[in-house]
């Protein structure tokens, strides 16, 4: 019988590398410079919001207001911070079981497309030489409503040919989540079901997924 799921679109920071922490180091520098206050928790809520909403996410925690052509500054001195940390990334920050379920996934015919809000997800491909997993890779710079806007994923399914209710989307911000449901996609969660509260299931590893289930759109549970 034909299977459901045509196209399986992954979110990169936190679902295929573990990017979320030097784009964490890269906020916490810049937050220590001018003496704001910066931890993970704040650091969750910037968790697939773009590079300005995350620092009105810092700015707001912290009270501070500042003209447009500041922020600007100091979001590309983020921007810089981050791109000098990624000349450290290594096989070690890629998501145990990431690769060995793209290979399955796509060697049974599926599609497989990248969405990332992160204008740096081709650079992180690339230098992790993961570029030939995705038949299609969306970022940031190709859209203008960000997630939970179901835009990026919209237009994902579009450039992997698959309808919007044959796609499912891998997950691991409320945002990211929010905007595959509205796309009319499935959806599963990577990281704990308390912070994807919306989230149809979750996953923390890879192996454990049964991907005839998923492909007959029939993952439950939250597997560990
Ligand atoms: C992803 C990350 C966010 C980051 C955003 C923009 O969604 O989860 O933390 O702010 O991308 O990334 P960029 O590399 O364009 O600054
Ligand atoms: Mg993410």
């Amino acid at each position: 019988m034909e299977k459901q799921i045509k196209a399986v679109l992954f979110d990169l920071d936190g679902v295929i590398v573990f990017t979320d922490r030097y784009h964490y180091l890269g906020w916490k520098k810049l937050a220590d410079e001018h003496g704001w206050a910066f931890d993970e928790e704040v650091n969750n809520g910037c968790r697939g919001v773009p590079r300005m909403e995350s620092l009105e996410v810092i700015l707001r925690h912290n009270g501070v207001e500042l003209p447009e052509a500041e922020k600007e500054e100091l979001a590309t001195r983020k921007n810089a911070y981050y791109v000098e940390l990624l000349k450290d990334i290594n096989e070690e920050d890629v998501y145990p079981g990431a690769v060995e379920f793209l290979k399955k996934i796509r060697a049974t015919g599926v599609k497989t497309g990248l969405c990332s809000s992160s204008k740096n997800a081709p650079l992180v491909l690339e230098s992790l030489g993961l570029s030939d997993y995705f038949d299609a890779v969306v970022t940031g710079a190709d859209i203008k409503n960000a997630k939970p806007d179901p835009e990026i994923f919209l237009l994902g399914a579009e450039w992997v040919g698959v309808a919007p209710e044959n796609c499912v989307v891998f997950e691991d911000a409320p945002s990211g989540v929010a905007g595959a449901l509205a796309a009319g996609m499935a959806c599963v969660g990577v990281g704990s079901p308390e912070l994807l509260t919306e989230a149809p299931v979750t996953i923390t590893d890879y192996s454990t997924i049964d991907i005839d289930a998923l492909l007959n759109n029939q993952l439950t549970g939250s597997p560990v």
